[in-house]
């Protein structure tokens, strides 16, 4: 790494114009991902920042978003966790039409639970979201439990820089790499800086929320190597704050706010675990400022809970892909269907199916509990997106979880079974899919309807 580090910034917090909406708008601008010795990368983005500008609102607030697209090509916005009104979802082509060049489109809903959330592109999601169209949504408690500057946002993203440190952007849709992993990217920033100092203060609790919106990559991280606790996944909080041992996945898409309060002044190395440790940020601990806040526990959200003795028990099962999955695909296909899936740029199947159409995957009543088991038959990782709705992850391989966390993204490891329970509670029509986004353009995106 040449160069010396910069140091995060706060993310930009959006105001609101004077009839309290939020403009947003998407259109290109640039940036330099590499950090100062690398060049400019033409980027997508929400008002000219990356990552995009912060939403911060309290909890049961209507949020209100005049979006304007000033891109070349048709967009959405979803608002990623969201127990959303299914008209404001986002979702180009089944929520709403896509926002063309030169128009507009007003988001309005309520956000129902505190917690970190984040905004994102959805239209070739695949496209649109790893050129920079994503930004922090964040939903406060009644009280803010930190003061601002001990409230921290950490939007991790992978990028592919070619050697000019500049976005490789001839390879996107490559379909080496939604056959395989995903697009994966070479160099990672937070809040669109490389290698940055986050400063933290000595003796001070701090909130860290760290949001992964890369397009595939999958980060490994030990928050108890550093001293930190967890208080909440993907926007919800736990009961109390947990030491959890070992490494934790944050999937793209996935959310962890963990809590931390540096004894020494001594800088701190943020590392991902995969594979070696790699240093990719370093905490700098300056001297404590004002008092020490004692550490509270954000509320928890009221989530309706599934009621397992009467659910509706159904599977997800992820095939196909690179590694032997495709052949997989040959049952109960001709090999002529398996050309022609492959040649239309599809490689992997939900419950047998490739491509999405008109039939949802089902249809349940309104307050029923659902119990998914999803099985992945595939050779990579995936990371599956709910829309509309949190579930509790119960069990993994046919064990029970000692903390059956509420989420709305899981990990599911190649191979892996992974029972999930949700009340269908939400009316509307809500995607389910990879969030390895190369991937769901590539087969891996369903639907349900909830009546
Ligand atoms: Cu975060 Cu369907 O998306
Ligand atoms: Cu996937």
């Amino acid at each position: 790494m040449a160069g010396c580090a910069a140091t995060l910034l706060p993310t930009f917090s959006l105001a609101k114009a004077a009839d309290g909406f939020f403009e947003l708008t998407a259109e290109k601008g640039q940036a330099r991902l590499y950090g100062p010795d690398g060049g400019l990368s033409d980027l997508w983005l929400y008002n000219g920042r990356l990552p995009g500008p912060e939403i911060r609102v309290k909890r049961g607030e209507r949020v209100r978003v005049r979006f304007k697209n000033d891109l070349d090509e048709p967009t959405s916005v979803h608002w990623h966790g969201i127990r959303i009104d299914n008209k404001m979802d986002g979702v180009a082509g089944l929520t709403q039409p896509a926002v063309k060049p030169g128009e507009s489109f007003d988001y309005d809903f309520v956000a129902p639970d505190a917690g970190t959330y984040w905004y994102h592109a959805h239209n070739m999601s695949w496209n649109q979201v790893p050129r920079g169209l994503a930004g922090p949504l964040i939903v406060e408690e009644e009280e803010p439990l930190f003061t601002p500057e001990r409230d921290i946002i950490l939007m991790l993203s992978d990028w592919r820089l070619d050697e000019d440190g500049v976005l490789d952007t001839e390879s996107f849709g490559a379909m080496h790499d939604f056959s395989h992993a995903g697009r994966l990217g070479n160099w990672l920033t937070i809040n669109g800086i490389s290698m940055p100092e986050i400063p933290l203060q000595q003796g001070r609790w701090h909130r860290l929320r760290l949001i992964n919106s890369s397009a595939s990559r999958v980060l490994d991280i030990a928050p108890s190597r550093f001293g930190a606790k967890v208080i909440a996944l993907d926007g919800q909080p736990f009961e109390t704050p947990r030491d959890m041992d070992g490494r934790l996945r944050l999937s793209p898409a996935q959310r962890m706010d963990l809590v931390m309060r540096p004894e020494t002044a001594e800088d701190i190395p943020f590392e991902t675990m995969t594979g070696k440790p790699f240093r990719f940020a370093t905490f700098k601990i300056g001297a404590g400022q004002g008092d020490d806040l004692p550490l509270k526990q954000p509320a928890i959200n009221r989530l309706p809970e599934p009621d397992l003795t009467a659910a509706w028990e159904l599977p997800l099962v992820m095939a196909g892909g690179a590694m032997g999955g495709m052949r997989a695909l040959m049952e109960g296909r001709t090999r002529d269907e398996l050309n022609q899936m492959m040649q239309d740029g599809l490689f992997w199947t939900l419950n047998g199916k490739a491509r999405m159409d008109d039939t949802p995957m089902f249809t349940a009543k309104r307050g029923e509990t659902i119990l998914l088991e999803s099985r992945n038959d595939t050779s990579f990782a995936h990371a599956m997106h709910l829309h509309g709705h949190h579930f509790r992850v119960l069990e993994r391989n046919g064990k029970k979880l000692e903390h059956p966390d509420w989420r709305d993204t899981f990990t599911a490891e190649p191979q892996e079974t992974v029972k999930i329970a949700f009340v269908a509670d939400n009316p509307g029509k809500w995607l389910i899919h990879c969030h390895m986004l190369g991937h769901a353009a590539s087969g891996m995106m369903t639907w349900f309807e909830v009546g």
